[in-house]
């Protein structure tokens, strides 16, 4: 069963050519080329990138710190997720918080706005698929092509640009990740596509030198797949930043906690990278517990590839089942008062007590997210550094509780304010 949604249908390239949008043959090939790009080893040398957004951050947060002013912590994070994705996804070093017309970030905000959900178009589109999802892909919309010819053109440039660098000069990132992949053999099968559930895939690559790869990613399948760091990094993993602040500062305990925790780590390590993030414990039950409560990511989808049937119930190819992550998670059936943050459901002795699938942040199986490692790096490399030099306290305008919106995603409705304390 793959994931595949009804108003997906709607996706125009290069939106139609991102993993999100694959299926069967072509998500297959995808995945795999992709799948490779996410393993131990590449996030490791995405570090240093994703270090230069921290510092980037660290200094925006030095001037709320400095001036005692409220600060809305959704926006800091916002632009943070924006430089990593610029830095990795499209080869650019930006900040975007004080070059915020930078026509890269300027394109990908356009770019996002155009998943706005609610506008009437989309509305009438929800309400009658059948009838409008024809209508809608014959309507020119002079917006979407100037942002899809501004993303063409900039990827085809930077691409040229690269060809022409010497390969010790290439900067290690996620489309120098993807252009390698032009000439690789590596090949890695269906059956390791769960990054979600399994070690390192870099176990199951086969090389096979001998057989030069046929099929890898043309132009515009690197574009297709630069724009998912844009429709499924970026919010998702400002959102998990912002209600994580939220619940910090609401719990100054268990940021207690943590400080004691980063301290400790900072006397013993030389900095935070994909190796040595393991040794913060106790910042990992943090973020699965907010994961728990405010998945970003509070649902999603399969359809039945074939009729069959599970637990009694019959469904026919073609049916959508929902998987409702949010429900699942907070169901005080399986969770003991889960309205209350508690960090300690995730040791490892509570996890082994739990059946593994009611806990699903990142999805499971071959479709799980493929983005996970690379997410929970940038969330706990912010961390540590944020909180190695600040920490968060409640003010007055600090919503509690929290208003959450649902739209495509799970986000802090009127962002989340806090006050940033220099230690
Ligand atoms: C906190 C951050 C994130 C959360 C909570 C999240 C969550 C999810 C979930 C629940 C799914 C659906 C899984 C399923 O159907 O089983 C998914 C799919 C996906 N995510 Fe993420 N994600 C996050 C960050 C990222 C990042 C940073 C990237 C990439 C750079 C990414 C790329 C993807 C892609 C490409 C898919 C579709 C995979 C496929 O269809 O093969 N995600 N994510």
């Amino acid at each position: 069963m793959f994931w595949s949604l009804q108003k997906l249908d709607l996706a125009t390239q290069p939106m139609s050519d991102t993993l999100l949008c694959l299926r069967d043959e072509q998500w297959k090939h995808v995945r795999s080329v992709l799948t490779l790009s996410f393993t131990v080893a590449r996030m490791q040398e995405m570090c240093p990138l994703i270090n230069q957004g921290c510092d980037i951050l660290l200094s925006n947060l030095q001037l709320f710190a400095d001036s005692g002013e409220a600060c809305n912590i959704q926006r800091c994070y916002a632009c943070y997720t924006m430089d990593i994705v610029t830095s990795l996804a499209f080869g650019t070093k930006v900040d975007s918080q004080s070059d915020p017309d930078h026509p890269l970030v300027q394109n990908s905000k356009k770019f996002l706005e155009l998943f706005t959900p609610f506008k009437p178009l989309v509305l009438l589109t929800m309400a009658f698929p059948s009838i409008m999802i024809p209508i809608i892909r014959r309507l020119p919309n002079k917006n979407r092509s100037q942002i899809n010819s501004f993303f063409h053109q900039f990827i085809k440039e930077m691409i040229s640009l690269r060809d022409q660098q010497p390969a010790n000069e290439r900067r290690r990132d996620f489309l120098q990740l993807m252009l390698d992949a032009r000439t690789s053999a590596a090949n890695v099968s269906v059956e390791h596509f769960d990054i979600v559930n399994q070690a390192d895939v870099a176990a199951h690559v086969r090389e096979e030198p001998s057989k030069k790869t046929t099929k890898t990613l043309n132009e515009e399948e690197i574009l297709g797949q630069t724009l998912i760091f844009l429709i499924a990094g970026y919010e998702n993993t400002c959102s998990l930043l912002s209600f994580i602040t939220y619940l910090l500062a609401t719990h100054p305990q268990c940021q207690e906690k943590l400080l004691r925790e980063v301290d400790e780590f900072a006397q013993n390590h030389d900095g935070a990278n994909y190796n040595t993030v393991h040794d913060l414990p106790y910042m990992d039950m943090v973020i699965s517990e907010s994961l728990r409560m405010y998945p970003p990511a509070f649902r999603f989808a399969r359809e039945a590839a074939a009729d069959c049937t599970v637990m009694g119930c019959n469904i026919s190819a073609g049916t959508v089942l929902e998987i409702p992550i949010i429900c699942m998670q907070n169901d005080p059936q399986y969770w003991e008062e889960p309205e209350t943050f508690r960090p300690e459901r995730f040791t490892a002795e509570e996890k082994q007590k739990r059946h593994p699938f009611l806990y699903l942040p990142f999805g499971a199986g071959p479709r799980s997210c493929i983005g996970m490692r690379l997410a929970m790096l940038e969330a706990k490399i912010a961390l540590y550094r944020i909180l190695q030099k600040f920490c968060f306290e409640t003010c007055p305008r600090t919503q509690i509780p929290l208003q959450v919106f649902t739209g495509p995603t799970l986000r802090p409705k009127d962002g989340v304010y806090v006050k940033v304390v220099a230690r």
